[in-house]
This record gives structure tokens, sequence and C-alpha cells, in this order.
């Protein structure tokens, strides 16, 4: 067993303009939550997984000059369940992309999706060889019923031993929280914080159910208002424990906030490999976002006619060339989402001085609603702002129209 000494964390610099990450998405999973719509595969109903990873590849050398970055300031597998597949193939795409000229930087974040009953000291150690250094575990619930009844694969022992194997290599890991389950009670969140609360992730994302009207698991739910109770009392509990929520469903110990997922919260560019895998470029004046297809038949057809180029074959269905109303709109929202907020500058500096005042112009009303805040020249979602973030969003959403003057 070893005690891994490249840990990410306090020491990790802030994120910087230059960051660049790849996504890579493995589509495999042991079953299929009922609740979850992510594109992915009961692992007996997909291609074997090596020709899978043969796949992204043929993909990572097609097009591996799409992006002009060649350091990694982070890499994240995601899924589906990546920790399913034999860690030998993980080990060959991180291969992969060094072979294609990709080099993590000095203080990477490497992380990886691990479900509860899917991993093995073997498993860590390949892991840790080679490099990755975080990882994300698929906890949601530590109640046995709650877990059958989402069609969950494993049980809270499985998950409090995959756990406890972390702990006994100190690693970094984060924690998915799933709550407002249907007939779930305050008591059972509150055991599984309890629960939670004597292991020492460093981050943790609790995430409020979502699925559609009419959906199986949309009957029998906590009423609104239990909704928003659950939630304040898994804020409070992670708080208490010296977690601050720096983004709207993501909580870390200082210094361990996702940088991954800060690429996509701070208007960094990123790549994403594999199915359905969305990347976003900031080679047009306001950014381009472009994607996988999401079916695996589909995605492997579109590899075959793909040939290497140093652009990404864009068109209607696969891509979108933002404009600048489209590309404001995803700056607010994904600034609000964030604890620092919408910055007065950073606005000012991608989108000038006119479109600030647009800015402030929303936002005095709601700053007067006690809804946002104003602090070091950043609008943010108050305590109170944060229960109603969706309806707060909507007065930041901007169309063309919005431009027309600032155009002619
Ligand atoms: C797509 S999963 C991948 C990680 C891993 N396979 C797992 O299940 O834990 C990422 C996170 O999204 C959450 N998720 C998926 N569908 C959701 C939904 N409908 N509502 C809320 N969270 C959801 C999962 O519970 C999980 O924590
Ligand atoms: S294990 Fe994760 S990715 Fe797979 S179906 Fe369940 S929630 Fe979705």
């Amino acid at each position: 067993m070893r005690d891994s000494s490249i840990l990410p964390g306090k020491s990790l610099g802030k994120q910087t303009e230059e960051s660049f990450g790849i996504y890579i998405h493995i589509p495999y999973c042991l079953q299929r939550c009922t609740y979850c719509d992510f594109a992915t595969y009961v692992h007996t109903e997909i291609m074997p997984s090596q020709k899978y990873i043969e796949l992204v590849k043929k993909e990572l050398s097609l097009n591996k000059k799409v992006f002009p970055f060649q350091q990694l300031n982070t890499l994240y597998f995601g899924g589906g369940t990546p920790s399913l597949l034999p860690a030998e193939q993980i080990v060959d795409l991180i291969t992969s992309l060094k072979q294609n000229d990709y080099v993590l930087s000095k203080n990477a974040e490497v992380t990886i999706e691990i479900n509860p009953a899917t991993i093995d000291e073997r498993k860590i150690n390949a892991y840790l060889e080679n490099g990755i250094n975080r990882f994300s575990v698929g906890a949601q619930s530590f109640s046995d019923r709650l877990l059958k009844m989402v069609h969950r694969e494993h049980n809270a022992q499985q998950t409090i031993e995959t756990l406890k194997l972390l702990e006994s290599y100190k690693l970094n890991y984060s924690f998915d929280i799933l709550f407002a389950l249907p007939t779930q009670t305050l008591e059972e969140l509150r055991r599984d914080l309890d629960i939670a609360s004597t292991f020492n992730m460093t981050h943790a994302s609790p995430y409020c159910l979502t699925v559609p009207e009419g959906h199986p698991l949309s009957k029998d739910r906590p009423l609104d208002i239990e909704q928003i109770e659950m939630f304040q009392i898994i804020h409070q509990t992670l708080v208490q424990q010296g977690f601050y929520r720096y983004e709207i469903s993501n909580y870390a110990k200082p210094g361990y906030e996702s940088r991954h997922n800060m690429l996509y919260w701070t208007d960094q560019p990123f790549w994403g490999l594999g199915l359905s895998a969305h990347s976003y470029s900031k080679h047009t004046p306001w950014g381009t976002r472009f994607w996988n297809p999401s079916n695996i038949n589909l995605y492997e057809k579109e590899l075959s006619q793909r040939s290497v180029s140093d652009s990404f074959p864009l068109n209607e269905n696969n891509s979108e060339i933002l404009g600048i109303s489209q590309s404001l709109t995803d700056f607010c929202y994904t600034s609000l989402r964030l604890s620092r907020g919408l910055s007065w500058s950073e606005l000012e500096s991608k989108f000038g001085a006119s479109t600030l005042e647009k800015i402030h112009s929303i936002s005095k009303p709601l700053v007067d609603q006690q809804l946002l805040q104003l602090k070091d020249r950043c609008y943010s979602l108050t305590d109170k702002g944060v229960f109603i973030s969706n309806q707060i969003f909507e007065k930041f959403t901007f169309l063309k129209d919005d431009f027309k003057s600032d155009l002619t």
C-alpha cells in the first residue's frame, strides 16, 4: 500500500486564464439508475470496453491539433463508471495522451469517477502510479432502501468499504450525495450526513434529484418546503465541518475546489473526448461549443468518417458558434453559480462598458431584494437567492435583439 505524496490541494494556485483540461467520457455502468439520463450503457449492452478505448484513442490522434494547448491543467475521467473498466484501459488512455504530445502540468489535477464496489487495491495502485490524484465517489445515500429504490447496484456497506479503502491510502476524494428522493425523510438524510461526516473527504457534491414530470421517480417526493429544508441541513452540516459552498451544488475544504469543473464555470477552454462529450473553444470571437453524438453507433460511424484535422468537423447538429448574447448569457449563468460571483472587471474586459451597465440595471433590483449581494465589485447569489437561482438566472438571459443597438 502506498501513501500518495502527490495529492493536489492547498498548494494549488489560483485558476489562471490559460487553464485547459480534457474530459474523457466512459459510458459503461453495471446497471442504469432509474433517475440517470447521462449517455451511458449497461456494460453488457455496448461494445467491449477495449474497442471503445480504441475509438477514443482514434479521436484523440485525429483531432489532437483542434486546441493549441499541449499542457493539461486538468484531466477528468467521467461517466458512466470509469472505475468499472480494467485499470489498464484507463492507463492506456493516459499513455495515449502522452504519445500525442499532451503533457500533464506539474500540479495537474487528474480525477476519476468511481462507484462503490468497483475498485480494489490493484486498481488504486495503477491509478496512482499513472498520475490520477483525485477520486469522485458516487456514494449517493447510505440507505439501502433508497439505493434499491433508484436501482443503484451497490449497498451502503459497500460504499463504506470503498471509502475506507480510499482513506487507507489518504487519498483526495469527493463525495456525491443525492437527496430529495421519493419518500426520503429528513431523518434518513441526517443519517446519510452523519455517516458521511465520519470520513475525510475534501469535497462534496449534493445533488437534488431532478427528474421530468411523469417520471417514475417524480411521485412521493418531499414537498418543495421539505426539499429546501434538506438543502439547508446539508449546507449547515457541511459548513460546520469546514466546507464552503463555492458553487451552487459543490462544497470544498479551502483549496480543494474541483479545478476541472472550474474550467466550465470560468469561461476556460476544454476538450471532451468520447461518447456525447462536449467541448468549448475560444477560436471564434465569442467561443464555440461542439459535441460528439450520444449514441454509440453514431459515435463510431462519425469517427470512421473523420480525417486528421486541426479543426473539428463542425456542422449545425454538433456545434454552436456563439454570438455575444449567448456568450454573455453563459458567462452570467456560470459566474453566478459560483460564490465568487459575476465580476465587474471580467465582464467589462470581455463584453465592454455598455454591457456592464446592462448587468448593473438587472442586478440592482435583485440586490435590493437581497437575492444578490455586491462584494468586491462582484455580484453573487445570497443564501436566499440560491434557492431560487433558476428564476434569477432567467433575468440574465440575453437575446440577439438585446445587442442590436450595440452592433449598429
Ligand atoms: C452521471 S453520474 C456519474 C458518476 C457515477 N456513475 C455515479 O453514479 O455515482 C454523476 C452524478 O450525477 C448524479 N445524477 C445523475 N442523474 C441525476 C439526476 N437525475 N438528478 C440528480 N443527480 C443526478 C449522479 O447521482 C452522480 O452523483
Ligand atoms: S452509475 Fe452513475 S452514470 Fe451509471 S446510470 Fe447510475 S448515475 Fe448514471
